[in-house]
């Protein structure tokens, strides 16, 4: 794996650095060949130029000057603030080598809420996703628990949000303001503009506890999206799907969506729980099978199941057979937390998997969040 710790421009366009004169951009705290840590740089973001402070990530300082910059989970985990560094060098605060892809990495694709400057900077961001967010509000309809530390949450939009199959939004509720979070929607968008999420209860956690603990139907929420690159890629490669506890919501959206387009590719999903009274939507899941155009191959790994107990599937975690089920040229879609995530690519990647047929969302909570050094 490469050490991107420091990430310096690789490239270099005329027409980037026409819109980026850094030598004008900072005079007195120019930096670009001073050994010296500056007390604060400018970033030039496409052609709107900001100071960043000292310790400060590209994304705060450009959120703290008003710039309209994609992010959701702010913590290294979802690429939503992909941007491309074109002139200067950052500091960066997580490996950003398992979000971004090697051609990504190539071309000097950096993450915006992982990236300090070290020098003056000019990034270049794709403003594009943030022009099809909108903001809808809506109501909880229904709330089902599915599982002991997992709820269903269908909320009834105002009016329809369009999205691909696979991504997420931000979610918030009236009685709990101030406090948003993303969460996957969990089927392909419906004509009767419902929207559905699973919340896993998080220990410690504000939002996902009150979803939890508390009656939310009738209350009137907020859906902020669509966000996130999470969506199937056209191709007639085999689908490995790996999802673990909510990260089945974007899996079996996506699935559903692939289904009803008649997608025949051969499918493996493999769902690791901890115990059987982990696992859950085993109905949905065989409807799915049942009306997949192809082979269609479910297999539920049990972590933590009793020995002894009726389990007659496979134990242990997805890793141990993930080599089982792989099938030549397969393209991954994984979902989940963000350790289970890493050991899975890590495998693909041994087993000679490609980086760039390796799709995933990793469910990052704040507790994943950095500390700037
Ligand atoms: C792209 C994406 C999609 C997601 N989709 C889903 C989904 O479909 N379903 C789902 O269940 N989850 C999903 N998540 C996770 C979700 O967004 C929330 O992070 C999760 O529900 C926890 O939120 P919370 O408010 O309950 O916890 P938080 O209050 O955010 O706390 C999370 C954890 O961090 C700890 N913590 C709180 N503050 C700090 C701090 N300052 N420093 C260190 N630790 C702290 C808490 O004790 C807790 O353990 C997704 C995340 C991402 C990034
Ligand atoms: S906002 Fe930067 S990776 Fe999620």
């Amino acid at each position: 794996m490469r050490n991107l710790c420091e990430t310096t421009a690789l490239t270099y366009h005329g027409n980037v650095t026409n819109r980026c004169d850094l030598t004008q951009a900072n005079p007195g705290m120019f930096s670009f060949f001073s050994k010296k840590a500056p007390s604060s740089t400018t970033a030039v973001i496409n052609q709107q130029r900001i100071t960043v402070n000292a310790q400060e990530t590209i994304l705060q300082a450009a959120l703290r000057q008003g710039i309209d910059f994609p992010y959701s989970c702010r913590v290294g985990g979802c690429a939503t603030c992909k941007c491309k560094l074109t002139e200067g060098k950052v500091k960066e605060l997580t490996q950003t080598a398992y979000i971004l892809s090697d051609a990504e990495l190539d071309q000097g694709y950096i993450l915006a809420c992982q990236s300090v400057p070290k020098t003056d900077v000019c990034i270049e961001v794709d403003m594009a996703s943030q022009q099809a967010k909108r903001r809808v509000s809506g109501r909880v309809v229904a709330q089902e628990r599915l599982t002991h530390d997992i709820v269903s949450l269908r909320v009834q939009l105002d009016e329809s949000l369009p999205y691909r199959a696979g991504q997420y939004a931000q979610l918030s509720v009236d009685s709990l303001p101030s406090v948003s979070r993303s969460y996957s929607f969990a089927t392909p968008v419906q004509l009767n503009a419902q929207v559905t999420f699973f919340v896993r209860k998080v220990p410690g956690g504000e939002f996902s506890t009150f979803i939890n603990d508390t009656q939310v139907v009738g209350q009137g929420v907020t859906v902020e999206g669509p966000m996130g690159d999470f969506w199937l890629r056209a191709s007639d490669a085999p689908m490995l799907m790996v999802a673990g506890g909510s990260g089945l919501a974007p899996v079996l959206a996506l699935l559903q969506n692939a289904q009803a387009e008649g997608v025949k590719r051969p499918v493996v999903l493999l769902f690791g729980a901890r115990t059987q009274a982990d696992l859950y939507a085993l109905d949905t899941i065989k409807d799915i099978a049942k009306q997949w155009a192809g082979n269609f191959t479910f297999v539920p790994v049990l972590s933590e199941e009793p020995e002894g107990s009726a389990w007659q599937g496979k134990r242990g975690l997805v890793t141990a057979c993930l080599a089982d089920y792989l099938a030549v040229g397969a393209h991954a879609y994984l979902c989940g937390p963000p350790p289970m995530i890493d050991a899975v690519t890590d495998l693909l990647v041994q087993s000679g998997v490609s980086k760039d047929a390796i799709h995933a969302d990793r469910f990052t909570t704040l507790h994943d969040a950095p500390t700037a050094a």
